[in-house]
């Protein structure tokens, strides 16, 4: 029997209902910011990335699922949305106008990585980017509706841990630094660290081996190396933070995955679950859509894993929180004359907007009745030549077992009343 693709999982029943929960949320919270949807193809040329989410990095080095096409391209299927999203913008001119762009995306994403829990080959991504606004003040907006998206999908113990990577003609003066630091300590450190203090020292300061954190005590930190508008601007963010009450961390460890980070860099913790776990990541990206061929515009956003979402309120929620299948109602019909009433009268209630299943297989009612207990439906109409010729239906509430009988001509009536 063919299994799906190691990695690759199919989404259904309980969990994709999170996921559908979790989207019109999102859908609702950033639509009233004023964001609106962009989807971006799966593909995009190998360049977009290597330009993008950079050379260095793990996600270009090794986890990209890339490959050329029966034309000779060299594509990849997108191990992050930003970079399309940029890449899109600049090809459809939307910068141009020198206005605020505000979007958001909700798909898949591609990364060959190893399996670990809430960790997948294919994941899904929401996010929002913000173009055209460099001020303190676009972050805030932009942290203030992830907030409180993620709390109106009931998530209390929340972190932002934020930092700020400084830009690129501050960095040097950070990079000697931590390069004099690494060189007093060197053998501590391991080997991707060693390659990593050649090619992006920064990336040292977030290697997951414990020695090397352990290595990192009293290491340099990269606010303290800011020229004064990114200071003034990460001191800016922070006063706006306090003042929103969103709970943040000043966290110079911080430094994420992705080359093209400017000033403010943040992820989103989450200790619903116990142990400290990075639901997101974002940051701004200043320099990314002129290096890409566009226009000079500043830009900020965020990207988060819908798969670890759904799995945090997945756990922290109780059974009856989950979302519930839109249909808790089934109508069978018994006999061929009440098979042709049930399909109109079934009309009449899905065109007044109400949900109903019908019973199409024919048969037994018992048969029918099983399988409306298996599927949770809760309640159930019978339609027989006997309620034909009362002009009544007979109700079944599966929860109490009781059971009523309605006029025909009331039944869309009483079904939205319920
Ligand atoms: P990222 O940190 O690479 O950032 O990914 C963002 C989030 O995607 C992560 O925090 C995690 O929840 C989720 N994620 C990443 N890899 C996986 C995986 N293999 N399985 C499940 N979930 C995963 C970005 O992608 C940037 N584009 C974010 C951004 C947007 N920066 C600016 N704008």
């Amino acid at each position: 029997m063919a299994q799906s693709v190691k990695g690759m999982r199919d989404l259904l029943g309980v969990e994709l209902r999170w996921f559908q929960h979790i989207e019109e949320t999102a859908r609702r919270v950033f639509g009233c910011h004023g964001y609106e949807e962009i989807r971006t193809p799966i593909l995009e040329e190998l360049e977009v990335f290597k330009r993008s989410v950079g050379e260095s990095s793990d996600i270009v080095n090794k986890e990209m699922y890339e490959f050329t096409d029966k034309g000779g391209r060299q594509v990849v299927m997108r191990p992050e949305n930003t970079a399309g999203v940029v890449r899109a913008v600049i090809q459809h001119k939307l910068l141009n106008a020198n206005d605020p762009v505000l979007l958001y995306y909700i798909g898949q994403q591609f990364r060959y990585e190893r399996m670990q829990a809430g960790r997948y080959r294919q994941f899904w991504q929401i996010g929002a980017e913000s173009f055209g606004v460099a001020t303190p003040e676009s972050e805030a907006e932009s942290l203030l509706m992830l907030h409180s998206f993620l709390t109106e999908l009931g998530l209390k113990r929340l972190v932002f841990a934020i930092n700020s990577v400084g830009t690129p003609e501050s960095r040097p003066a950070f990079h000697a630094a931590i390069r004099a630091f690494f060189a007093q300590r060197s053998e501590q450190f391991c080997a991707d660290c060693h390659r990593r203090i050649e090619s992006n020292p920064l990336r040292i300061l977030d290697c997951k081996n414990e020695q090397c954190q352990r290595a990192l005590a009293g290491h340099p930190v990269i606010t303290e190396y800011l020229d004064e508008a990114s200071a003034r601007h990460h001191a800016r963010l922070k006063e706006l933070l306090t003042e929103l009450a969103i709970p943040f961390e000043e966290t110079p460890r911080l430094v994420r995955g992705l080359d093209y980070y400017t000033r403010t860099a943040f992820e989103v913790l989450s200790t619903d679950l116990g142990a400290q776990s990075a639901l997101l990541g974002g940051g701004r990206y200043d320099g990314l859509v002129k290096h890409l061929g566009g226009p000079d515009v500043p830009a900020f956003g965020w990207a988060i894993g819908l798969d670890r979402l759904a799995m945090v309120l997945q756990q922290i929620k109780t059974e009856a929180d989950a979302p519930s299948r839109v249909t808790s109602t089934l109508l069978i019909p018994l006999g061929d004359r009440a098979a042709t009433a049930a399909l109109q009268l079934a009309r009449t209630i899905w065109d007044a907007g109400l949900a109903l299943q019908l019973e199409t297989r024919g048969g037994a009612l018992k048969k029918a009745m099983a399988s409306a207990n298996r599927m949770g439906i809760q309640t159930v109409l019978i339609l027989g030549d006997g309620e034909l010729d009362s002009g009544t239906i007979t109700v079944k509430h599966m929860a109490s077992g009781e059971q009523e009988s309605w006029p025909l001509g009331a039944v869309a009536a009483r079904l939205a009343a319920q």
